[in-house]
């Protein structure tokens, strides 16, 4: 294990705020979100990385921007037992993050044995950041990730370690069926995709509340042992009322095409990782209606905005207007078809395999 120190314009007594916090995964598309907002609360963060990887320059960025920041980078794996022990007790780790991705789930098993022995982590929060697993049940592939994420979730609960489960919901973009990162992409120029008739409404949370907001129940007393729910009713619009917004935006009407429960269950079945898993959610999402088809009536169920009532969210047309500053304004002025400002982000980001 090898460990970077503080650069020395970061003021320890600012970091020293409350207890020592690690992040798995703060390189990734959660992760960073979290790791930032770790950061900006002041919290002493720690930074876990994977040693020896042959990282592309975004990612490289993306740690050195946080190190910057004053986050602490620590080298290790989750899934080697004794070099995580050794992470968590040298570094008196007292809360951790996990954001680790859809295929390293089950990694966390080693993980939770870890934090079990050391016994002195006050809060786990594994890799949740998406709907209540127990409560959705998605079809294949997407199963297949919720039925891990319950393994991990049983696993922490027989082992007594204090836990919060971050359900937020969507991610404050257009959800495209076949991206598992949306919102770093524009919303359609085009033609929208809208999903059967397009009145199912979901949550669509901004990645910079994901963050704030998780790192705000790391611990508070209300959410030991919780179901964190984020449904900010501000933020709950269906997907023609999200194309509306966007046209709003762009001052422009856009021709909307249907995809049908069918179109979305056969892009499950094609089983093409990630984007199949993508279509399976998007199918429990915008068909089934997952975020909204029950109630919070369970003891272990809290919602974000009751919990933090003076905190606002950002609202979807703010998110937007962030998209808008990615669209050339000349072809907005022009009344031609909107373009992007190049470069422009590739729309799927991650090498597709099929079964
Ligand atoms: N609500 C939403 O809209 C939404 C959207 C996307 C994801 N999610 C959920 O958010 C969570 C995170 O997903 P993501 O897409 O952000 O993941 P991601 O971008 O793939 O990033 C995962 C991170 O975990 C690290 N990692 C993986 N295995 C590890 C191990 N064994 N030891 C140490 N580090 C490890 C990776 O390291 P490297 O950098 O070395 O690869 C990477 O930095 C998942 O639970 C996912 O289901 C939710």
């Amino acid at each position: 294990m090898t460990m970077t120190r503080l650069p020395s314009s970061v003021s320890t007594t600012k970091l020293a705020k409350v207890g020592r916090l690690l992040i798995v995964g703060a390189a990734g598309f959660i992760g960073q979100f979290v790791a930032e907002a770790s950061l900006d609360a002041g919290r002493s963060t720690y930074v876990l990385v994977r040693p020896g990887h042959g990282y592309p320059s975004s990612k490289t960025n993306t740690i050195k921007s946080l190190q910057d920041k004053g986050a602490i980078i620590l080298h290790g794996l989750i899934d080697e037992k004794e070099s995580i022990e050794k992470i968590l007790k040298e570094n008196e780790i007292d809360i951790v993050i996990s954001a680790v991705g859809g295929g390293n789930i089950l990694d966390q098993l080693c993980l939770i044995e870890a934090i079990k022995s050391v016994g002195t982590v006050k809060r786990f929060l594994p890799s949740e950041f998406g709907h209540d697993v127990d409560r959705a049940e998605p079809v294949e592939p997407g199963l297949s990730m919720y039925k891990a994420k319950r393994r991990v979730r049983r696993l922490v609960e027989e082992s007594d370690i204090p836990y919060t489960y971050i359900c937020c919901n969507s991610i404050a973009s257009w959800p495209y069926h076949d991206n598992t990162h949306p919102s770093e992409v524009l919303p359609p120029l085009d033609r929208f995709q809208i999903y059967g008739d397009g009145s199912v409404k979901a949550f669509f949370i901004a990645g910079t509340d994901i963050g704030k907001f998780t790192l705000k129940t790391v611990d508070d007393i209300r959410t030991l042992n919780k179901c964190v729910h984020f449904r900010p009713t501000s933020n709950l619009y269906n997907i023609n009322e999200l194309a509306s917004l966007w046209e709003k935006k762009i001052g422009k009407t856009l021709p909307r095409v249907t995809v049908t429960e069918s179109d979305l269950l056969a892009a499950a079945a094609e089983n093409c990782i990630p984007q199949s898993i993508v279509a399976s959610f998007t199918h429990d999402i915008f068909i089934k209606g997952c975020q909204i088809n029950f109630t919070m009536d369970s003891p272990q169920d809290v919602e974000v905005s009751t919990l933090y009532p003076d905190e606002t969210f950002r609202t979807l047309d703010e998110c937007f207007n962030d998209f808008l500053l990615k669209v050339d304004p000349k072809s907005i002025s022009n009344n031609e078809t909107p373009t992007a400002k190049s470069p422009v982000v590739e729309r799927m980001t991650i090498t597709a395999t099929c079964a």
